[in-house]
C-alpha cells in the first residue's frame, strides 16, 4: 500500500487524541496527519508538537464527519487511521466507513462495546473481503485485559496434557482519573445500549453464541465476596461490561470457548465503595442522575487527569485459567496465571497501544490467522502487540 502518510490520528484535538499524536510524533520516519474537525486547534496542536518532534513528516487537515467524500479522501492518504473523535456511537461510524470505502486499516480506542457490534455487523465481510484490519478497542479498554488473557492462553497451551481452558478470571487495578470524553461516552452509552448489546457474546455472530459457555451470573451482579485463590475480596470492576465482551470476541476468533470474567480485588470494603460507584455510574442513565454526574464528578469539557495524576497512575491485571473437560466449569485449582502491569496511567497506554497496534499492522505483523475483518487487537497482532508492549 503505497500511501503518503502512514498514519492519520483522527479526533487529535481531544483529550486522548493529543497524547496519541504526542505519540506518533516521536517516532523517527512516520510520516503522520493529525486531523480532526477544528482547523484551529489542530494547527496550535502541531504547533506545540513540532519543536520536539522526531517523526519525518506532521501534516495538519480538518475534516467534518459529515463530509463523507473529503473523510474518504482524508483516509486515502494514509495506511492506517487511529480513531480517537467519540462518543464512538455518535460520531464514529463515517470513521470507519471512509477507511472501508478507502481500503485504508482502522484502529480506534472505542470502550462501547455496542459501536463495536454495529461496525462488526456493518463491515465484518467487507473488510475480511478486503484484507483491511479493523480493530476497536485498541487502547487500555480492552488491549490491557485482551493482551493479559491472549498471554494467559499462551502460558496454559504450553502446560503439557492440561485439560483445555473453560474460564479465565481477571482482576483488573487501576490507579488514576477518567477524562471528561470516558465519562461521557459512558453515560452516552448507558443511555443508547439496545436490550440486544447486553447478551455476554454480543460481540459473537449470533447464530454460534448458541452452546458457547455463559459467565457465572453472580459476578455480573457486582456481587463482593472472598476469592479463594487470589487470596482477597472481590467487586465489580466498572470496565468489566467492555473488556469481558471484547475478550470473548478474541476467545471465539481464536477457536476457544471459555467463560472470561473480571474483577476488582481488595478488602469487603473496598469492594463495597467499587459496587457503590459502579451504582453511581448507573445513574447516568437518567438526565437528573447525568445532570448531577456533570457538575460534581465530571472534568471539564476536553479535560482529563492532570499531568502528576497520570505520571503517578498505574494498573495491573491478574489472571488464573482454569480447566476442565468440555461442559464443565471447575474451578478448584487454577492452571495458569499471569500478570500485565503497567506503571503509568490508562490514558498513556492508550496512546502507546494504539499506535503500536496500528504499526504492528502496517509493519506486517498481523497473525497469520486472519487475512482481515474486524478483530480484536489480540486476534489481529496478539504476539507482536506483546512483544512491542513488553520492550517498553
Ligand atoms: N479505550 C480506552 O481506554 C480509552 C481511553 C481514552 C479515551 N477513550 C475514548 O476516546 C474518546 C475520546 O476521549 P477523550 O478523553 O479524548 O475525550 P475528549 O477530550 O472529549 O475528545 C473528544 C474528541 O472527539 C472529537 N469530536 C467530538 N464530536 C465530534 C464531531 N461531531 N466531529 C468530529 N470530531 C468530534 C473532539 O473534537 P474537538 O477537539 O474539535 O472538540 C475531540 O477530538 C471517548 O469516546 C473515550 O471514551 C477510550
Amino acid at each position: 500500500m503505497s500511501r503518503p502518510f502512514d498514519v492519520i490520528v483522527y479526533g487529535a484535538t481531544g483529550f486522548t487524541g493529543k497524547l496519541v499524536a504526542a505519540e506518533l510524533s516521536t517516532r523517527a520516519d512516520l510520516k503522520i496527519t493529525l486531523a480532526g474537525r477544528s482547523n484551529e486547534k489542530l494547527q496550535a496542536l502541531a504547533k506545540r508538537l513540532q519543536p520536539t518532534a522526531k517523526c519525518a513528516r506532521m501534516d495538519v487537515e480538518a475534516v467534518s464527519v459529515t463530509d463523507t467524500l473529503a473523510l474518504e479522501k482524508l483516509c486515502r492518504k494514509g495506511r492506517v487511521v487511529i480513531a480517537c473523535a467519540g462518543p464512538f456511537l455518535q460520531v464514529g461510524m463515517p470513521v470507519v466507513d471512509a477507511c472501508i470505502a478507502a481500503g485504508t486499516h482502522y484502529v480506534d480506542i472505542t470502550g462501547e462495546f455496542p459501536f463495536v457490534r454495529r461496525v462488526i455487523e456493518k463491515h465484518h465481510a467487507a473488510a475480511e473481503q478486503a484484507h483491511l484490519f479493523i480493530v476497536p478497542c485498541g487502547g487500555f479498554d480492552c488491549v490491557a485485559s485482551d493482551i493479559a488473557n491472549h498471554y494467559t492462553h499462551r502460558l496454559a497451551s504450553q502446560r503439557q496434557g492440561a485439560l483445555p481452558v473453560r474460564a479465565v478470571e481477571a482482576a483488573v487495578g487501576v490507579k488514576g482519573g477518567a477524562s471528561r470524553g470516558t465519562m461521557e461516552s459512558i453515560a452516552n452509552l448507558l443511555r443508547t445500549v439496545q436490550r440486544s448489546d447486553l447478551h455476554p457474546h454480543c460481540l459473537i455472530p449470533q447464530k454460534e453464541r448458541k452452546g458457547r459457555t455463559m459467565p457465572p451470573k453472580e459476578l455480573a451482579a457486582g456481587t463482593v465476596a472472598f476469592h479463594p485463590h487470589f487470596n482477597r475480596y472481590r467487586g465489580p470492576f466498572v470496565m468489566a461490561p467492555v473488556n469481558e465482551r471484547v475478550v470473548r470476541r478474541s476467545d471465539y476468533l481464536a477457536g476457544r470457548d471459555v467463560a472470561y470474567t473480571e474483577m476488582s480485588l481488595g478488602s469487603w470494603s473496598q469492594g463495597q465503595r467499587a459496587r457503590v460507584a459502579a451504582m453511581m455510574i448507573l445513574g447516568a442513565r437518567y438526565d437528573a442522575g447525568l445532570a448531577l454526574l456533570r457538575r460534581l464528578v465530571f472534568p471539564a469539557e476536553g479535560d482529563g487527569p492532570s499531568d502528576e495524576v497520570r505520571r503517578n497512575g498505574g494498573f495491573s491485571v491478574k489472571t488464573l485459567a482454569y480447566a476442565s473437560p468440555r461442559g464443565s466449569l471447575d474451578k478448584t485449582k487454577p492452571i495458569a496465571s499471569a500478570g500485565v502491569s503497567y506503571s503509568r496511567d490508562a490514558y498513556t497506554f492508550t496512546a502507546v497501544s494504539a499506535v503500536e497496534t496500528a504499526l504492528a499492522i502496517i509493519q506486517g505483523e498481523t497473525s497469520p490467522a486472519f487475512v482481515g475483518g474486524v478483530l480484536t487487537a489480540s486476534a489481529a497482532v496478539g504476539d507482536a502487540l506483546l512483544a512491542r508492549l513488553k520492550s517498553r
